[in-house]
Protein backbone atom coordinates (compact mmCIF):
# COMPACT_ATOMS: atom_id res chain seq x y z
CA UNK A 1 0.00 0.00 0.00
CA UNK A 2 1.42 3.40 -0.87
CA UNK A 3 0.79 5.32 2.01
CA UNK A 4 2.80 3.58 4.40
CA UNK A 5 6.25 5.14 2.50
CA UNK A 6 4.17 8.72 2.77
CA UNK A 7 5.58 11.42 5.15
CA UNK A 8 2.81 14.66 4.40
CA UNK A 9 4.38 18.32 5.09
CA UNK A 10 1.28 20.28 5.95
CA UNK A 11 1.85 24.02 4.40
CA UNK A 12 -0.31 27.00 5.64
CA UNK A 13 -0.06 29.16 2.53
CA UNK A 14 -1.25 31.87 3.90
CA UNK A 15 2.30 32.42 5.94
CA UNK A 16 4.90 30.54 3.73
CA UNK A 17 6.31 32.93 1.62
CA UNK A 18 4.84 36.23 -0.25
CA UNK A 19 6.13 37.20 -3.58
CA UNK A 20 3.82 39.79 -4.71
CA UNK A 21 4.03 42.46 -1.77
CA UNK A 22 0.92 42.06 -0.68
CA UNK A 23 1.47 39.91 2.71
CA UNK A 24 0.30 37.00 2.28
CA UNK A 25 1.64 33.79 1.18
CA UNK A 26 0.69 33.02 -2.38
CA UNK A 27 1.39 29.47 -4.98
CA UNK A 28 4.38 31.01 -6.19
CA UNK A 29 6.06 31.42 -3.19
CA UNK A 30 5.39 27.68 -2.95
CA UNK A 31 6.65 27.01 -5.86
CA UNK A 32 9.74 28.89 -4.85
CA UNK A 33 10.65 26.58 -2.20
CA UNK A 34 9.87 23.07 -3.32
CA UNK A 35 13.54 22.27 -3.66
CA UNK A 36 13.83 23.47 -0.38
CA UNK A 37 10.93 20.51 0.31
CA UNK A 38 12.59 18.57 -1.81
CA UNK A 39 15.61 18.63 0.19
CA UNK A 40 13.74 17.96 3.52
CA UNK A 41 12.58 14.26 1.68
CA UNK A 42 9.39 14.93 2.43
CA UNK A 43 6.89 13.52 -0.44
CA UNK A 44 2.98 15.01 0.08
CA UNK A 45 2.11 18.82 0.48
CA UNK A 46 -1.66 18.73 2.05
CA UNK A 47 -2.47 22.43 1.56
CA UNK A 48 -4.92 24.59 3.77
CA UNK A 49 -7.43 25.69 1.58
CA UNK A 50 -6.52 28.31 -0.66
CA UNK A 51 -9.84 28.65 -2.26
CA UNK A 52 -12.44 31.59 -2.23
CA UNK A 53 -13.67 32.66 1.15
CA UNK A 54 -14.19 35.55 3.45
CA UNK A 55 -11.47 34.16 5.37
CA UNK A 56 -13.37 34.90 8.35
CA UNK A 57 -12.41 31.43 9.57
CA UNK A 58 -9.18 31.73 7.16
CA UNK A 59 -10.68 29.71 4.23
CA UNK A 60 -12.40 27.14 6.32
CA UNK A 61 -15.41 29.51 5.29
CA UNK A 62 -15.60 28.55 1.94
CA UNK A 63 -17.46 30.61 -0.90
CA UNK A 64 -16.44 28.87 -3.83
CA UNK A 65 -14.89 25.34 -3.57
CA UNK A 66 -13.81 25.21 -7.16
CA UNK A 67 -11.83 28.44 -7.76
CA UNK A 68 -8.63 30.28 -5.93
CA UNK A 69 -9.07 33.28 -4.15
CA UNK A 70 -6.62 34.95 -6.00
CA UNK A 71 -3.97 36.48 -3.58
CA UNK A 72 -3.10 33.18 -3.68
CA UNK A 73 -2.54 32.69 -7.57
CA UNK A 74 -4.98 31.34 -10.51
CA UNK A 75 -5.35 27.80 -11.81
CA UNK A 76 -2.23 28.57 -14.09
CA UNK A 77 -0.31 28.96 -10.84
CA UNK A 78 -1.45 25.69 -9.59
CA UNK A 79 -0.66 23.91 -12.44
CA UNK A 80 2.76 25.11 -12.54
CA UNK A 81 2.91 24.19 -8.83
CA UNK A 82 1.00 20.83 -9.19
CA UNK A 83 4.25 20.14 -12.20
CA UNK A 84 6.92 21.26 -10.49
CA UNK A 85 6.18 19.21 -7.04
CA UNK A 86 5.56 16.13 -9.14
CA UNK A 87 8.89 16.53 -10.86
CA UNK A 88 10.15 16.61 -7.01
CA UNK A 89 8.86 13.74 -6.43
CA UNK A 90 6.08 15.79 -4.50
CA UNK A 91 1.99 14.86 -4.50
CA UNK A 92 -0.22 17.27 -3.72
CA UNK A 93 -3.57 17.21 -1.32
CA UNK A 94 -6.27 19.39 -0.62
CA UNK A 95 -8.27 20.59 2.10
CA UNK A 96 -12.04 19.67 1.44
CA UNK A 97 -14.10 21.45 4.04
CA UNK A 98 -17.82 19.98 3.42
CA UNK A 99 -19.60 20.34 7.03
CA UNK A 100 -19.98 23.28 6.20
CA UNK A 101 -19.81 26.61 3.81
CA UNK A 102 -19.41 30.11 4.34
CA UNK A 103 -22.63 31.98 4.20
CA UNK A 104 -21.07 33.97 1.00
CA UNK A 105 -21.34 30.67 -0.85
CA UNK A 106 -24.13 30.76 -3.60
CA UNK A 107 -25.77 28.07 -2.04
CA UNK A 108 -26.36 29.83 1.17
CA UNK A 109 -27.40 32.98 -0.58
CA UNK A 110 -29.55 31.33 -2.76
CA UNK A 111 -31.31 29.47 0.55
CA UNK A 112 -31.72 32.73 1.57
CA UNK A 113 -33.17 33.97 -0.95
CA UNK A 114 -36.28 31.41 -0.11
CA UNK A 115 -35.12 29.15 -3.11
CA UNK A 116 -35.91 26.01 -1.63
CA UNK A 117 -33.94 23.79 -3.17
CA UNK A 118 -31.13 25.40 -1.55
CA UNK A 119 -32.63 26.00 2.00
CA UNK A 120 -32.21 21.77 2.12
CA UNK A 121 -29.03 22.20 1.61
CA UNK A 122 -28.61 23.59 5.24
CA UNK A 123 -29.85 23.01 8.62
CA UNK A 124 -33.00 24.90 9.64
CA UNK A 125 -34.99 24.70 12.91
CA UNK A 126 -37.68 26.89 14.44
CA UNK A 127 -36.74 28.55 18.20
CA UNK A 128 -38.25 27.18 21.41
CA UNK A 129 -39.96 30.17 21.73
CA UNK A 130 -39.41 34.09 20.12
CA UNK A 131 -35.64 34.61 20.56
CA UNK A 132 -34.86 31.27 21.83
CA UNK A 133 -32.25 28.60 19.99
CA UNK A 134 -33.54 25.29 18.80
CA UNK A 135 -31.30 24.11 21.57
CA UNK A 136 -28.39 24.52 23.67
CA UNK A 137 -25.75 23.59 21.91
CA UNK A 138 -22.67 25.64 21.41
CA UNK A 139 -20.60 26.94 18.77
CA UNK A 140 -16.75 25.74 18.85
CA UNK A 141 -15.75 29.15 18.34
CA UNK A 142 -18.07 30.30 21.53
CA UNK A 143 -21.91 31.36 21.82
CA UNK A 144 -24.78 29.31 20.91
CA UNK A 145 -24.34 26.80 17.86
CA UNK A 146 -27.96 28.36 15.86
CA UNK A 147 -28.12 31.82 14.24
CA UNK A 148 -31.96 33.30 13.67
CA UNK A 149 -32.79 34.40 10.51
CA UNK A 150 -35.97 36.34 10.45
CA UNK A 151 -37.56 35.92 7.29
CA UNK A 152 -38.21 32.34 7.81
CA UNK A 153 -38.40 32.78 11.93
CA UNK A 154 -36.24 29.63 11.57
CA UNK A 155 -32.64 29.40 13.18
CA UNK A 156 -29.66 27.85 10.69
CA UNK A 157 -26.88 25.48 12.71
CA UNK A 158 -23.38 26.59 12.66
CA UNK A 159 -20.72 24.20 14.86
CA UNK A 160 -18.20 27.04 14.35
CA UNK A 161 -18.10 30.61 13.11
CA UNK A 162 -21.86 32.47 12.33
CA UNK A 163 -20.62 33.01 9.00
CA UNK A 164 -19.82 28.79 8.56
CA UNK A 165 -23.37 27.09 7.97
CA UNK A 166 -23.58 24.04 8.80
CA UNK A 167 -24.56 21.78 5.33
CA UNK A 168 -27.30 19.00 5.32
CA UNK A 169 -25.67 15.83 4.65
CA UNK A 170 -29.34 13.93 5.11
CA UNK A 171 -29.88 15.59 1.78
CA UNK A 172 -28.44 13.61 -1.07
CA UNK A 173 -27.93 16.10 -3.69
CA UNK A 174 -25.56 18.01 -0.82
CA UNK A 175 -23.55 14.87 -0.99
CA UNK A 176 -23.93 14.62 -4.65
CA UNK A 177 -22.16 18.49 -4.88
CA UNK A 178 -19.55 17.45 -2.41
CA UNK A 179 -18.72 14.27 -4.53
CA UNK A 180 -18.21 16.56 -8.07
CA UNK A 181 -16.71 19.07 -5.92
CA UNK A 182 -14.10 15.96 -5.05
CA UNK A 183 -14.43 14.58 -8.85
CA UNK A 184 -13.62 18.90 -10.08
CA UNK A 185 -10.34 18.66 -8.18
CA UNK A 186 -8.86 15.01 -9.12
CA UNK A 187 -9.41 16.41 -13.01
CA UNK A 188 -7.29 18.87 -11.95
CA UNK A 189 -4.81 16.06 -10.90
CA UNK A 190 -5.12 16.16 -7.33
CA UNK A 191 -5.76 12.77 -5.58
CA UNK A 192 -5.07 13.50 -1.93
CA UNK A 193 -7.31 14.70 0.24
CA UNK A 194 -8.01 16.26 3.92
CA UNK A 195 -11.21 16.15 4.83
CA UNK A 196 -12.02 18.73 7.45
CA UNK A 197 -14.31 17.84 10.64
CA UNK A 198 -15.83 15.03 8.62
CA UNK A 199 -16.83 13.20 11.67
CA UNK A 200 -19.50 15.72 12.31
CA UNK A 201 -21.44 15.65 9.40
CA UNK A 202 -23.74 12.74 10.53
CA UNK A 203 -26.61 14.16 13.16
CA UNK A 204 -28.09 12.77 15.85
CA UNK A 205 -31.15 14.67 15.97
CA UNK A 206 -31.52 17.90 17.59
CA UNK A 207 -32.21 17.73 21.24
CA UNK A 208 -30.59 19.77 24.04
CA UNK A 209 -27.46 18.26 25.40
CA UNK A 210 -29.13 16.83 28.76
CA UNK A 211 -25.44 17.92 30.57
CA UNK A 212 -25.38 21.31 29.17
CA UNK A 213 -22.37 20.68 27.16
CA UNK A 214 -21.61 22.00 23.95
CA UNK A 215 -23.76 19.14 22.15
CA UNK A 216 -21.50 17.07 20.74
CA UNK A 217 -22.53 13.92 21.58
CA UNK A 218 -25.40 14.76 18.95
CA UNK A 219 -22.91 15.34 16.08
CA UNK A 220 -20.04 13.51 16.63
CA UNK A 221 -19.53 9.98 14.97
CA UNK A 222 -23.32 10.43 13.96
CA UNK A 223 -25.48 7.26 12.72
CA UNK A 224 -25.13 8.01 9.30
CA UNK A 225 -21.38 8.82 8.81
CA UNK A 226 -19.73 6.07 8.07
CA UNK A 227 -22.42 5.27 4.86
CA UNK A 228 -21.64 8.68 3.95
CA UNK A 229 -18.00 8.38 3.60
CA UNK A 230 -18.43 5.23 1.96
CA UNK A 231 -20.56 7.15 -0.54
CA UNK A 232 -17.97 9.60 -0.98
CA UNK A 233 -15.20 7.25 -1.30
CA UNK A 234 -17.14 5.36 -3.66
CA UNK A 235 -18.56 7.97 -6.17
CA UNK A 236 -15.06 10.27 -6.17
CA UNK A 237 -11.71 9.23 -4.76
CA UNK A 238 -12.09 5.47 -4.17
CA UNK A 239 -11.67 5.16 -8.36
CA UNK A 240 -8.47 6.28 -8.21
CA UNK A 241 -5.82 3.60 -7.98
CA UNK A 242 -3.60 5.81 -5.73
CA UNK A 243 -4.90 8.26 -3.87
CA UNK A 244 -4.29 9.36 0.13
CA UNK A 245 -7.09 10.71 2.14
CA UNK A 246 -7.04 11.54 5.89
CA UNK A 247 -10.01 12.61 8.18
CA UNK A 248 -10.19 15.41 10.83
CA UNK A 249 -11.60 13.34 13.78
CA UNK A 250 -12.96 15.97 16.61
CA UNK A 251 -13.65 14.22 19.71
CA UNK A 252 -13.72 10.42 18.10
CA UNK A 253 -13.35 7.11 19.38
CA UNK A 254 -11.04 4.64 18.35
CA UNK A 255 -13.96 2.10 17.50
CA UNK A 256 -14.93 4.47 15.07
CA UNK A 257 -11.26 4.85 13.46
CA UNK A 258 -10.93 1.76 12.98
CA UNK A 259 -13.33 1.76 10.52
CA UNK A 260 -12.92 5.35 9.10
CA UNK A 261 -9.65 4.12 8.25
CA UNK A 262 -9.89 0.48 8.19
CA UNK A 263 -7.74 -1.26 5.54
CA UNK A 264 -11.34 -3.18 4.37
CA UNK A 265 -13.62 -0.53 5.58
CA UNK A 266 -13.36 1.69 1.92
CA UNK A 267 -13.85 4.68 3.57
CA UNK A 268 -10.58 6.90 4.01
CA UNK A 269 -6.60 6.02 4.01
CA UNK A 270 -6.15 7.45 7.50
CA UNK A 271 -7.33 9.60 10.56
CA UNK A 272 -6.28 12.67 12.60
CA UNK A 273 -7.54 12.16 15.93
CA UNK A 274 -6.89 14.78 19.19
CA UNK A 275 -6.77 12.94 22.02
CA UNK A 276 -2.88 13.12 22.46
CA UNK A 277 -3.35 17.10 22.02
CA UNK A 278 -5.72 17.14 25.31
CA UNK A 279 -3.02 15.99 28.10
CA UNK A 280 -2.55 19.28 29.18
CA UNK A 281 -6.05 20.53 28.65
CA UNK A 282 -7.58 21.16 32.66
CA UNK A 283 -11.04 19.49 33.09
CA UNK A 284 -10.61 18.55 29.08
CA UNK A 285 -11.05 22.23 28.99
CA UNK A 286 -9.47 23.87 26.22
CA UNK A 287 -8.75 27.12 27.96
CA UNK A 288 -7.86 25.96 31.22
CA UNK A 289 -4.14 24.96 31.66
CA UNK A 290 -2.12 22.53 32.93
CA UNK A 291 1.19 20.76 32.38
CA UNK A 292 1.71 18.17 30.63
CA UNK A 293 -0.35 14.88 31.76
CA UNK A 294 2.74 12.84 30.41
CA UNK A 295 1.42 9.52 31.70
CA UNK A 296 -1.39 10.29 30.00
CA UNK A 297 0.39 11.03 26.32
CA UNK A 298 2.06 8.11 26.83
CA UNK A 299 -0.96 5.93 27.49
CA UNK A 300 -2.85 7.43 24.63
CA UNK A 301 -0.33 6.87 21.85
CA UNK A 302 0.01 3.36 23.13
CA UNK A 303 -3.41 2.58 23.07
CA UNK A 304 -4.17 4.30 19.70
CA UNK A 305 -1.28 2.29 18.38
CA UNK A 306 -1.78 -0.71 19.34
CA UNK A 307 -5.61 -0.75 18.69
CA UNK A 308 -5.33 0.92 15.42
CA UNK A 309 -2.84 -1.88 14.71
CA UNK A 310 -5.20 -4.71 15.97
CA UNK A 311 -7.66 -3.69 13.45
CA UNK A 312 -5.39 -3.44 10.68
CA UNK A 313 -6.33 0.55 10.34
CA UNK A 314 -4.15 3.68 10.24
CA UNK A 315 -3.06 6.82 12.21
CA UNK A 316 -2.08 10.07 10.41
CA UNK A 317 0.90 10.69 13.10
CA UNK A 318 0.89 14.46 14.08
CA UNK A 319 1.86 16.94 16.98
CA UNK A 320 1.47 19.96 14.77
CA UNK A 321 -1.19 21.66 12.47
CA UNK A 322 -2.41 24.94 12.10
CA UNK A 323 -4.68 24.46 14.80
CA UNK A 324 -2.25 23.31 17.40
CA UNK A 325 0.50 25.76 19.79
CA UNK A 326 3.84 24.68 18.63
CA UNK A 327 4.99 20.96 20.23
CA UNK A 328 8.35 22.14 21.01
CA UNK A 329 6.95 24.70 23.06
CA UNK A 330 4.06 22.64 24.52
CA UNK A 331 6.13 19.09 24.48
CA UNK A 332 9.84 20.38 24.76
CA UNK A 333 11.92 23.13 26.15
CA UNK A 334 11.81 26.21 23.48
CA UNK A 335 14.49 27.87 25.83
CA UNK A 336 17.76 26.20 26.89
CA UNK A 337 16.86 22.73 25.14
CA UNK A 338 14.74 23.89 22.18
CA UNK A 339 17.43 21.27 19.62
CA UNK A 340 17.39 18.40 21.73
CA UNK A 341 13.39 18.29 22.59
CA UNK A 342 12.16 19.59 18.93
CA UNK A 343 14.66 16.72 17.70
CA UNK A 344 13.30 13.99 20.53
CA UNK A 345 9.67 14.88 20.12
CA UNK A 346 10.60 14.28 15.99
CA UNK A 347 12.23 11.22 16.50
CA UNK A 348 9.13 9.47 19.10
CA UNK A 349 6.64 10.48 16.49
CA UNK A 350 8.36 9.68 13.27
CA UNK A 351 9.34 5.76 14.19
CA UNK A 352 5.58 5.21 15.41
CA UNK A 353 3.23 3.21 12.61
CA UNK A 354 1.35 5.70 10.63
CA UNK A 355 1.53 8.42 8.35
CA UNK A 356 3.70 11.38 9.66
CA UNK A 357 2.59 14.83 9.27
CA UNK A 358 5.21 17.78 9.44
CA UNK A 359 3.86 21.05 10.18
CA UNK A 360 5.36 24.24 8.38
CA UNK A 361 8.17 25.28 10.72
CA UNK A 362 8.15 22.07 12.93
CA UNK A 363 11.25 21.14 10.77
CA UNK A 364 13.20 24.26 12.03
CA UNK A 365 11.54 24.11 15.68
CA UNK A 366 9.29 27.37 15.73
CA UNK A 367 8.27 27.81 19.02
CA UNK A 368 4.72 29.88 20.27
CA UNK A 369 4.24 33.22 18.53
CA UNK A 370 4.34 34.97 22.45
CA UNK A 371 2.39 37.80 21.19
CA UNK A 372 1.90 40.13 24.33
CA UNK A 373 -1.48 41.85 23.05
CA UNK A 374 -4.64 40.98 21.73
CA UNK A 375 -4.11 43.24 18.63
CA UNK A 376 -1.71 40.88 17.37
CA UNK A 377 -4.03 37.71 17.63
CA UNK A 378 -6.12 37.56 14.07
CA UNK A 379 -8.05 34.10 14.56
CA UNK A 380 -11.34 34.60 14.86
CA UNK A 381 -11.81 31.50 17.82
CA UNK A 382 -9.10 33.90 19.78
CA UNK A 383 -11.06 36.89 19.80
CA UNK A 384 -14.01 35.29 20.78
CA UNK A 385 -12.39 33.37 23.59
CA UNK A 386 -10.58 36.37 24.69
CA UNK A 387 -13.67 38.40 25.03
CA UNK A 388 -15.68 35.24 26.76
CA UNK A 389 -12.64 35.24 29.43
CA UNK A 390 -12.46 38.43 30.50
CA UNK A 391 -16.05 38.61 30.92
CA UNK A 392 -15.93 35.27 33.34
CA UNK A 393 -13.46 37.87 36.02
CA UNK A 394 -10.34 36.29 34.48
CA UNK A 395 -7.30 39.55 34.03
CA UNK A 396 -6.11 40.18 30.82
CA UNK A 397 -2.76 39.13 31.85
CA UNK A 398 -4.40 35.89 32.50
CA UNK A 399 -6.18 35.66 29.34
CA UNK A 400 -2.82 36.95 27.42
CA UNK A 401 -1.03 34.00 29.25
CA UNK A 402 -3.40 31.83 28.38
CA UNK A 403 -3.60 32.29 24.70
CA UNK A 404 0.04 32.32 24.41
CA UNK A 405 -0.19 28.84 25.15
CA UNK A 406 -3.19 27.35 23.63
CA UNK A 407 -4.18 30.11 20.33
CA UNK A 408 -3.94 28.67 16.94
CA UNK A 409 -2.05 31.81 15.91
CA UNK A 410 0.75 30.78 17.72
CA UNK A 411 1.20 28.30 14.79
CA UNK A 412 -0.03 30.44 11.92
CA UNK A 413 3.04 33.35 12.43
CA UNK A 414 4.65 33.34 9.02
CA UNK A 415 7.20 31.23 8.15
CA UNK A 416 10.79 32.39 9.44
CA UNK A 417 13.57 31.91 6.13
CA UNK A 418 16.01 34.50 7.34
CA UNK A 419 16.47 37.12 10.00
CA UNK A 420 15.67 40.03 7.41
CA UNK A 421 12.43 41.64 8.19
CA UNK A 422 9.51 39.93 8.74
CA UNK A 423 11.82 36.34 8.50
CA UNK A 424 12.19 36.80 5.02
CA UNK A 425 8.62 35.95 4.31
CA UNK A 426 6.94 39.62 2.99
CA UNK A 427 8.84 42.71 2.91
CA UNK A 428 5.60 44.26 4.07
CA UNK A 429 3.46 43.88 6.86
CA UNK A 430 2.19 40.29 7.12
CA UNK A 431 -1.29 39.62 7.54
CA UNK A 432 -0.88 37.99 10.82
CA UNK A 433 2.69 39.26 12.72
CA UNK A 434 5.93 37.71 12.83
CA UNK A 435 7.04 35.76 16.11
CA UNK A 436 10.01 37.63 17.17
CA UNK A 437 12.04 34.63 17.44
CA UNK A 438 12.62 34.69 13.52
CA UNK A 439 15.85 36.76 14.47
CA UNK A 440 17.31 33.91 15.63
CA UNK A 441 15.35 31.09 14.50
CA UNK A 442 14.76 30.56 10.48
CA UNK A 443 15.71 28.87 7.76
CA UNK A 444 18.95 30.18 7.02
CA UNK A 445 20.55 29.58 10.07
CA UNK A 446 18.97 25.83 10.40
CA UNK A 447 20.32 25.14 7.09
CA UNK A 448 23.85 26.27 8.09
CA UNK A 449 24.39 24.48 10.99
CA UNK A 450 25.07 20.88 10.31
CA UNK A 451 23.35 19.50 13.51
CA UNK A 452 20.24 21.23 12.53
CA UNK A 453 16.75 20.03 13.09
CA UNK A 454 16.45 19.84 10.12
CA UNK A 455 19.13 17.89 9.11
CA UNK A 456 17.34 15.16 12.19
CA UNK A 457 14.19 15.50 10.33
CA UNK A 458 15.50 14.45 6.90
CA UNK A 459 17.11 11.27 8.45
CA UNK A 460 13.78 10.19 10.15
CA UNK A 461 12.13 11.30 6.73
CA UNK A 462 14.98 8.97 4.88
CA UNK A 463 14.53 5.69 7.42
CA UNK A 464 10.80 5.72 6.64
CA UNK A 465 10.46 5.90 3.10
CA UNK A 466 13.71 3.45 2.88
CA UNK A 467 12.91 0.94 5.67
CA UNK A 468 10.13 -1.55 5.68
CA UNK A 469 11.17 -2.11 9.57
CA UNK A 470 9.69 1.40 10.24
CA UNK A 471 6.83 1.40 7.00
CA UNK A 472 5.45 -2.17 8.17
CA UNK A 473 7.11 -2.95 11.88
CA UNK A 474 4.66 -4.21 14.63
CA UNK A 475 4.52 -1.53 17.08
CA UNK A 476 4.80 -2.69 21.14
CA UNK A 477 5.09 -0.42 23.88
CA UNK A 478 7.94 -0.86 26.12
CA UNK A 479 8.61 0.28 29.52
CA UNK A 480 4.68 1.45 30.25
CA UNK A 481 5.14 2.50 33.55
CA UNK A 482 8.23 4.76 33.08
CA UNK A 483 7.12 8.26 34.62
CA UNK A 484 9.81 9.83 32.18
CA UNK A 485 10.87 8.23 28.94
CA UNK A 486 8.03 7.33 25.99
CA UNK A 487 9.68 3.50 24.32
CA UNK A 488 8.66 1.11 21.97
CA UNK A 489 9.68 -1.26 19.69
CA UNK A 490 8.95 -1.67 16.02
CA UNK A 491 9.49 -5.37 14.57
CA UNK A 492 9.79 -6.66 11.85
CA UNK A 493 10.96 -10.56 10.54
CA UNK A 494 13.77 -10.91 12.95
CA UNK A 495 14.87 -6.83 13.21
CA UNK A 496 13.86 -4.74 15.59
CA UNK A 497 14.07 -0.96 16.61
CA UNK A 498 13.74 0.73 19.48
CA UNK A 499 12.83 4.86 20.36
CA UNK A 500 13.71 5.94 23.90
CA UNK A 501 12.38 9.20 24.73
CA UNK A 502 13.19 11.36 27.88
CA UNK A 503 10.67 13.87 27.78
CA UNK A 504 11.75 15.18 30.88
CA UNK A 505 14.07 18.60 31.29
CA UNK A 506 16.01 15.89 33.52
CA UNK A 507 18.22 12.67 33.36
CA UNK A 508 16.62 9.45 34.24
CA UNK A 509 17.25 5.93 33.73
CA UNK A 510 15.88 3.28 31.46
CA UNK A 511 16.37 -0.80 31.72
CA UNK A 512 16.78 -2.66 29.07
CA UNK A 513 18.54 -5.37 27.14
CA UNK A 514 21.18 -3.57 24.52
CA UNK A 515 22.21 -6.60 23.51
CA UNK A 516 23.12 -6.20 19.53
CA UNK A 517 21.44 -3.15 19.31
CA UNK A 518 23.30 -0.34 17.51
CA UNK A 519 22.36 3.25 17.95
CA UNK A 520 21.20 4.53 13.94
CA UNK A 521 19.96 8.00 15.19
CA UNK A 522 20.26 10.20 18.13
CA UNK A 523 20.35 13.83 19.56
CA UNK A 524 23.43 13.70 21.38
CA UNK A 525 27.10 12.81 20.25
CA UNK A 526 28.11 10.27 22.39
CA UNK A 527 24.73 8.57 23.05
CA UNK A 528 25.38 4.61 24.19
CA UNK A 529 23.34 1.64 25.11
CA UNK A 530 23.50 -0.19 27.96
CA UNK A 531 21.85 -2.60 30.55
CA UNK A 532 20.64 0.81 32.42
CA UNK A 533 20.49 3.98 29.75
CA UNK A 534 21.26 7.19 31.26
CA UNK A 535 19.59 9.62 29.01
CA UNK A 536 20.43 12.78 29.20
CA UNK A 537 16.95 15.99 28.93
CA UNK A 538 15.39 15.09 26.37
CA UNK A 539 17.63 13.02 24.98
CA UNK A 540 16.30 10.21 21.89
CA UNK A 541 18.09 7.31 20.77
CA UNK A 542 16.73 4.92 17.88
CA UNK A 543 18.89 1.53 18.11
CA UNK A 544 18.10 -1.62 15.25
CA UNK A 545 19.07 -4.71 15.94
CA UNK A 546 19.52 -6.99 12.89
C1 LIG B 1 -11.00 22.29 11.37
C2 LIG B 1 -9.91 23.17 10.83
C3 LIG B 1 -9.99 24.47 11.56
C4 LIG B 1 -11.31 25.10 11.27
C5 LIG B 1 -12.46 24.16 11.60
C6 LIG B 1 -13.73 24.61 10.96
O1 LIG B 1 -10.84 21.99 12.70
O2 LIG B 1 -8.68 22.53 10.96
O3 LIG B 1 -8.93 25.32 11.23
O4 LIG B 1 -11.46 26.28 12.00
O5 LIG B 1 -12.24 22.86 11.12
O6 LIG B 1 -13.69 24.41 9.58
CA1 LIG C 1 1.27 37.40 -1.86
Amino acid sequence: MTKKDKIVYQIYPKSYLDTNHDGWGDMQGVIRRLDYLQELGINYIWFNPMVVSPQRDNGYDVADYRSFDPRYGTMEDFEELAREAKKRGIDIMFDMVFNHTSTEHEWFKRALNGEEKYKNYYIWKKGKGPGVPPNNWQSKFAGSAWEYVEKFDEWYLHLFDVTQADLNWENPEVRKECADIVNFWRSKGVHGFRFDVINLISKRGYDDDPNNFDGRQFYTDGPREHEFLKELNRSSFGQDEEHLTVGEMSSTTIENCVQYAGADSDELDMVFSFHHLKVDYKNQKKWELQDVDFMALKKLLNTWQVKMQEADAWNALFWNCHDQPRSVSRFGNDKEYRRESAKMIAAALHMMRGTPYVYQGEEIGMPNAYFTSIDEYVDVESTNIYKVLLAEGKSEEEVLHILQERSRDNARTPMPWDDSENGGFSDVKPWLKSADSYKEINVKNELADPDSIFAFYQKLIRMRKEMPLVQEGLFVPMLEDHEKVFAYQRVLGNETLICLNNFFNEETEAELDPEGYEIVLANYKDAALDKVTKLRPYETIIAIRK
